[in-house]
């Protein structure tokens, strides 16, 4: 008989910045879930990848002076590699510009125009390129901003194609409402309700302003819009067009997770291209929440990105996939916290885990000599232990359906905490000192480990080395490695007889005081912030030592230098920036003009005592904005290791705008 499908995508990635544990959060919950169906005995197919043409890729692109698929390629790499470090398991990793996505794509928008649901107008309007987001005049934010991202919209005006979204409101709309699951969590789903009701708009779905996309192919002005694109991946991944078995064995998609801030595209934009195509809508859309940190969303322009790597680099990545699945209940938004983290390392796996395992393991090498005994006659507080493995399991089950992470290990480790407990209760070291209470001391302690066999088996989806850690104590790491869903459901599968290895303790406690040695309270969770810039992927160290070896290459040629327009400038005014403790505004003084720049120094300088200070700032850096503030120009500081900072300032007075050279 043929197994079942499940079919799980997270969003694909725009590889403009790094990821973050944000990205990380979405994409640990997918493969869990890929994980716990494929045990169930699924046929499943998990799918992940990069988002990667638009205009904001080519601006970044031509800003680290690289051509965008050059600049792409190195990026998505990075990707590749933090996935693996993080067991993420997908079964494809799609990049919208490999040649089979790109025809499709074509394919798919002829196929859509021929039948007359896009036509040739003329878009006149607000696009924030950040979000790749057209928005009406009266959808925009104050002073012009872009209600998502707050940051500033462009006016554009160009010819482009229409998608007539207006056509499917309705039937989209009835849709949502006949099936409840089909956008998950509830709230998210009456929020989607409300939106859809004031009516939609047709969609500008070409662009003619830049190059980096897909071309429509009846007419090569236009490329398609980044997110009719990178929607359209779902399909073509699995071979729309191309591969139309494979594509019919696991479309429709039971799930797809994406975060709050980009499920719109996905419950309108998305179900109507697939019913433009006549092809049926994915089961469920699960918008989660975000993760933020105490200063709010990350973003890189806020310097409060927590990068994955250097958590996995300093606790492991077990401890980190727990972390994500476990903290903050998935669909609210949650704050991440290194405390919180290590509390959950102390607490939940060295204590409760850890110690069950190792006086289990202890008591078997103490009584048995290592050696699993059999179980005998069971006793009432032995069948309440099975008992209660066997509700945790339905437990689990339940919640996995509805994607509580949180509340399935809960339950899980509420068994954990049991089993702990049943040695209390069952108190071996007293049963030991009678020769005729060994029978008993055996079954005791067979029944713990069956509960460590059950819990270890429980934990595959959430953990990729724990399980097989577990299982290597107790001599049975190829059995756990083999166990399926049903496995679990049978107790006494545990073989008599192996020999138990204690090892080191599985999750070592972390001393709090000490990881955050020297490190400022307020600025604990920066200590990760701050090293965001560390080489980590493999690329990336090559690359590293690459430049170590030809130092000579990175010497500047005078003519180089010279491209730098350095000048004296005296600080006018001086004022922290909202939100944020690091940055400040200022306002300088060049001689010939006066500049507006930001710069990170909060920590080091108040705002007053900067005012009359002669800088020397780098005037013809290109202009950016930083926190929602213009700046234009940098100050040049030198700092150490040690986190001083001192500005750069001229030894003697000297007239405002003097170049240095
Ligand atoms: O939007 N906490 O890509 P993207 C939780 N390319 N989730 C977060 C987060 C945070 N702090 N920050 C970001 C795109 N995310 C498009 C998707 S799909 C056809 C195209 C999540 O690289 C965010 O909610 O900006 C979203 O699901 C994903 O990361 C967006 O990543
Ligand atoms: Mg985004």
């Amino acid at each position: 008989m043929a197994k079942d499908t499940f079919y799980i995508t997270t969003p694909i990635y725009y590889p403009s910045d790094k990821l973050h544990i944000g990205h990380a959060y979405t994409t640990v919950a997918a493969d869990t879930m890929a994980r716990y169906k494929t045990m169930q005995g699924f046929d499943t197919m998990f799918l992940t990848g990069s988002d990667e043409h638009g205009q904001k890729i080519e601006r970044k692109a031509a800003a680290a002076g690289k051509e965008p698929k050059e600049y792409v390629d190195e990026i998505v790499a990075t990707f590749k590699a933090l996935w693996q470090r993080l067991g993420i398991d997908y079964d494809y990793f799609i990049r919208t510009t490999e040649p089979r996505h790109e025809k499709v794509v074509q394919e798919i928008f002829k196929k859509i125009y021929d039948k007359g649901d896009i036509y040739k107008g003329k878009y006149e309007g607000w696009y924030c390129t950040p979000c790749e987001s057209f928005w009406t005049e009266r959808q925009l934010a104050e002073d012009k901003t872009c209600p998502d991202c707050g940051r500033q919209v462009e006016w554009v005006e160009e010819e482009s194609y229409f998608f007539k979204l207006s056509k499917y409101a309705d039937r989209l709309l009835e849709h949502i409402k006949n099936n409840p699951d089909f956008i998950q969590p509830e709230s998210r789903r009456n929020e989607m309700i409300n939106f859809i009701e004031q009516g939609l708009d047709d969609l500008s779905v070409s662009r003619t302003t830049f190059d980096w996309g897909i071309p429509v192919t009846i007419d090569d002005n236009h490329v398609i819009y980044v997110w009719f694109d990178a929607l359209s991946n779902y399909i073509t991944a699995i071979g729309y067009l191309t591969d139309e078995e494979n594509f019919n064995h696991y479309w429709p998609a039971d799930i797809h997770l994406v975060g709050k801030d980009i499920l719109r595209f996905h419950t309108i934009i998305w179900p109507i291209i697939l019913m433009a195509l006549d092809l049926p809508l994915p089961k469920k859309v699960f918008g989660h929440g975000w993760l933020l940190t105490k200063t709010g969303k990350m973003s890189k322009s806020k310097g409060n990105v927590v990068d994955p790597n250097i958590l996995i680099d300093d606790f492991g990545v077990d401890p980190i996939r727990y972390y994500l699945l476990r903290e903050v209940a998935f669909g609210t938004d949650g704050t991440y916290s290194t405390e919180a983290l290590i509390q959950r390392i102390n607490s939940d796996l060295a204590n409760d885990l850890g110690n069950l395992l190792n006086r289990t393991i202890s008591m078997v090498e103490q009584y048995f000599d290592g050696v699993i005994p059999e179980a005998g006659q069971a006793e009432d507080v032995d069948d309440d232990l099975k008992n209660f493995a066997s509700k945790t399991i339905k437990l689990v089950e339940e919640n996995m359906e509805k994607l509580r992470f949180t509340v399935a290990l809960e339950e899980l480790w509420n068994y954990i905490r049991r089993a702990n407990k049943y040695i209390d209760q069952t108190t071996p070291w007293i049963l030991a000192r009678d020769e005729d209470k060994k029978d008993r001391l055996g079954t005791v302690l067979y029944n713990l480990l069956e509960s460590l066999r059950i819990i270890a088996g429980l934990l595959k989806p959430y953990l990729i080395e724990t399980p097989y850690k577990i299982g290597r104590q107790m001599g049975v790491e190829e059995l756990i490695r083999k166990t399926s869903w049903d496995d679990l459901k049978e107790w006494g599968v545990l073989p008599a007889g192996t020999r138990v290895n204690k090892g080191e303790p599985i999750f070592p406690r972390i001393d709090l005081e000490k990881y955050f040695e020297g490190v400022e309270d307020k600025v604990r969770d920066e200590k990760i912030f701050k090293e965001d810039t560390s080489n980590h992927t493999a690329a990336e160290a090559k690359k590293a030592k690459a430049e170590a070896k030809n130092e000579e290459k990175d010497l500047v040629s005078f003519e180089e230098f010279t491209k730098l327009d350095l000048r004296v400038a005296e600080v006018l005014e001086a004022e922290r920036i909202e939100g944020s403790n690091k940055l400040l505004k200022l306002q300088v003084d060049l001689g010939e003009e006066q500049r507006q720049l930001v710069a990170g120094i909060a920590k080091h300088y108040q705002a007053d005592e900067l005012v009359g200070k002669k800088i020397i700032m780098v005037a013809n850096l290109e202009p950016a904005t930083i926190f929602g503030v213009k700046s234009n120009g940098m100050i040049l500081a030198a700092s150490n290791e040690e986190g001083d900072l001192t500005l750069t300032t001229v030894e003697k007075d000297i007239s405002n705008g003097s170049k240095v050279k």
